[in-house]
């Protein structure tokens, strides 16, 4: 893209693949072009097949620059799942200037510093958020540039991600033509689409729930404070209705979608969705029914990442909670979130940007995360991507670890076919979680 302050962020996502390209206006966010492709080549998150890959980005590129009108040149991508960590990090350089005074390039030595961290090979650093700065004895700066010193401190976090992993996604995105501009965390990108400062800073959770996870991130005073991916989405919606109707993936997907509603009580009886058997019997399955499944379901999804709150110490948060990413546009979901959380919870409302839907909510926050990024915390970017780390330095208590990375082992149910009644799908996972 060559208009200056225009950027495209791309999600690539288990079902689909995501591409917003959008400019910041006087602090309004300006969406150009969106477009989205199915993902064949992406297992819970994670890049599985490369061609595929390429494949979904390239469909979703050719409607955006249709739109736009001109080609794209490079992207920032999400990141997010079992791989990625958040570590607390410092660093500190002496100020290299004759009259002492700090330049961009003192900022930049320092936040390198800051990723000179121990960790194992396998892993790399892939970006460096900056929280404050220390010049000398001063503290609490948010840009020390042009500031006068001697030594230059930082803290702040470090996003680190499993090198295979980051490198499926950066070969899938340059054999799509692109080039990688950046990668993003995906839950500071939704924080910064769907909930306010205010929310941030007072404390809220954010859901996306997506088609094979669910990630949960709990922000206190602007901070990313906990966050945790479950293997649970979208797609479990739509294999339980696949055995509750007798009938293809795709008829039950359409089912979903167009008639799901998150609550039994919302479902009209007498509304009633027509398709054929896997037998090819021609059946009616009342929109009551289709809630029934998807009410247990979505229950025990929110159940889990209820207790994954609790067990962290956020089991109330003051803003309450907000739910994005696709499976989110479920009618009457909040009211079932608001049932099983015992808080406020609200579905992330998309319309005031122009996005048509709650799945665009990740490259839509990305998009503000990246244009609104200060200037001193960019410099971060420019060093950070496919950094070889340094063996020396003392590592930080993990501030966060997605607890995914080692599951505990009740936590991967292997049986698909859901039992017929609502109580037996809360056996079914109280055996595993209960
Ligand atoms: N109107 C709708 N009602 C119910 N579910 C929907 C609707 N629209 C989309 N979905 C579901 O949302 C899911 C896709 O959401 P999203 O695009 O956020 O997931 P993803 O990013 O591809 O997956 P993940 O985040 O798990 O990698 C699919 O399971 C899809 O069936
Ligand atoms: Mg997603």
């Amino acid at each position: 893209m060559e208009t200056k302050g225009t950027i495209a962020a791309l999600d690539i996502g288990t079902s689909e693949v995501k591409l917003i390209v959008g400019e910041l206006l006087g602090g309004t966010l300006n969406v150009l072009a969106e477009g989205s492709a199915p993902s064949a080549g992406v297992k819970r998150g994670v890049i599985v097949d490369i061609d595929q890959t390429v494949h979904a980005i390239k469909q979703a590129v050719t409607e955006v620059e249709r739109t736009l009108g001109e080609p794209i040149g490079e992207v920032y991508v999400a990141i997010s799942g079992e791989h990625i960590q958040v570590k607390d990090c410092q660093g500190m350089t002496s100020i290299k200037g004759e009259d002492n005074e700090i330049t961009d390039d003192d900022v930049k030595d320092v936040l390198h510093s800051a990723m000179v961290m121990r960790i194992p090979n396998e892993l790399s650093v892939v970006d460096v958020l900056p929280k404050t700065f220390t010049v000398d004895q001063q503290t609490e700066i948010t840009d020390p540039r042009g500031m006068i010193g001697y030594r230059l401190e930082v803290t702040g976090k470090l996003i680190i991600g499993a090198k295979t992993i980051l490198h499926s996604i950066k070969r899938s995105i340059e054999r799509a033509g692109l080039e990688l501009a950046g990668y993003v965390l995906e839950s500071l990108a939704v924080s910064r689409i769907a909930a306010s400062i205010d929310e941030l800073e007072l404390g809220v959770g954010i859901i996306d729930i997506g088609h094979e996870t669910t990630t949960l991130s709990i922000y206190e005073k602007n901070d990313l404070v906990y966050s945790t991916t479950l293997p649970y989405g979208g797609d479990h919606l739509t294999r339980d209705l696949t055995y509750k109707m007798n009938c293809k993936y795709q008829d039950a997907k359409l089912a979903k979608e167009e008639y799901g509603v998150a609550l039994e009580a919302l479902g009209d009886p007498e509304e009633k969705v027509s398709y054929v058997t896997i037998n090819g019997e021609h059946r009616f399955e009342p929109q009551s029914e289709i809630g029934f499944v998807l009410e247990a379901r979505l229950e025990e999804i929110f159940e889990m990442i209820q207790k994954r709150m609790t067990q962290a110490g956020y089991a109330h948060m003051n803003s309450g909670l907000i739910l994005c990413g696709g499976s989110s546009s479920l009618p009457g979901i909040d009211q079932l979130g608001k049932r099983i959380f015992k808080q406020s919870v609200n579905v992330y409302q998309p319309a005031s940007l122009g996005i048509r839907h709650p799945k665009y909510a990740v490259a839509a926050g990305m998009l503000r995360y990246v244009l609104s990024r200060s200037t001193v915390s960019k410099s971060g970017f420019d060093r950070a991507e496919e950094k070889e780390v340094v063996a020396h330095g003392r590592e930080q208590d993990a501030l966060l670890m997605n607890e995914q990375a080692s599951p505990a082992r009740e936590e991967r149910p292997t049986r698909e076919q859901p039992p017929k009644e609502k109580k037996s799908f809360s056996s079914f996972f109280e055996k595993f979680f209960g």
